[in-house]
């Protein structure tokens, strides 16, 4: 594989330039031991544009007026696209067990929104509109499932519906076989279960394509952050707190903690999984009622 930026060459000014864009416009930080990183994988894209240097490819990124759809390869060559289904499931499970039966006692008539917010390919939403539909609720009860991340890629092969071997990694076989159907390329998610997850393009960072979706009770915005820099999360954190209603779950993944970054959630321990909370009394009293896991056998 051809390694552009030795032709190409990312000086230490182009660098700064482009790596700060980079970070306010995708929250995604490359510090200075990280620059070959950031030059191999957008030398592609300054080849391809046809342009002799990433100052003027910078320059076209910040001022052009063809620059946004430009974002979107960007944000594909950048993306770290690794997930897979039933990732981290006990959080699924939190939701399925608690959060879900605990919203539809309180508020029958009010649809539920879940919102995966950093979703990749799609194994995740699809994830928890698995496990709610073994659990009876997509049945019986108005939820919204929302699906989305800010490469287009990502989201194209969300939308195709078809996963390789790697992706399932953790998932039950019963549950494999139930809801995939095994094609050439790889293993077709069942088209009426892709049906309840409706996929869109979203830049974190972007506060006029988040806050359509801001406003979900539930948002999974799970392996992203581990990407960003503090100051990014801050500001991600902040837009979701301004939007979601309260209660709200923040669900973010087990390496990451939002404990140093901000005041407007707080973590507890629902059905055994962790979750930040935006608070009040209503969420309060909801841990005291968590109810016993689900075992992924009763899934099955
Ligand atoms: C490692 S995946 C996480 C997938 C899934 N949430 C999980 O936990 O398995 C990280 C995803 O974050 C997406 N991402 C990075 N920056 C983003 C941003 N500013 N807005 C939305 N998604 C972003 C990437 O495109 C990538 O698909």
């Amino acid at each position: 594989m051809p390694f552009y930026s030795d032709t190409l060459g990312l000086p230490d000014t182009a660098f700064t330039l482009l790596r700060d864009l980079i970070h306010d416009r995708t929250g995604l930080f490359y510090e200075n031991g990280k620059r070959e990183l950031l030059a191999d994988k957008l030398s592609p894209l300054v080849v391809e544009r046809g342009f002799d240097s990433f100052l003027d490819y910078y320059y076209f990124l910040k001022y052009d007026s063809d620059a946004t759809t430009e974002w979107g390869h960007v944000m594909d060559a950048l993306s770290v696209q690794e997930t897979y289904f039933w990732r981290e499931v006990d959080q699924i499970h939190a939701l399925v067990d608690v959060i879900v039966p605990e919203h539809f006692a309180t508020q029958p008539k009010e649809p539920l929104r879940i919102w995966s917010a950093a979703c990749a390919s799609g194994e995740e939403p699809l994830s928890i509109a698995m496990a709610l539909n073994e659990a009876g609720w997509l049945r019986r009860a108005p939820i919204e499932i929302y699906g989305s991340d800010a490469s287009p890629s990502a989201i194209a092969k969300a939308r195709r519906g078809i996963y390789r071997e790697r992706s399932f990694r953790n998932l039950p076989p019963t549950l494999r076989l139930k809801y995939f159907t095994k094609e050439q390329e790889g293993w077709r998610i069942a088209p009426e279960l892709q049906a309840r997850v409706q996929w869109n393009t979203v830049n974190l960072l972007a506060e006029a394509e988040v806050i359509r979706f801001a406003s979900s009770k539930v948002i999974f915005c799970r392996n992203v952050f581990i990407y960003f820099s503090p100051d990014s999360i801050r500001r991600v954190v902040k837009l979701l707190s301004k939007h979601m209603p309260s209660p709200g779950y923040l669900f973010v993944g087990a390496s990451e903690s939002l404990l140093r970054v901000t005041t407007d959630f707080e973590l507890r321990e629902i059905g055994g999984a962790f979750v930040y909370v935006k608070s009040d009394a209503q969420a309060n009293s909801m841990v005291t009622t968590a109810r016993p896991k689900l075992k992924v056998s009763n899934l099955a």
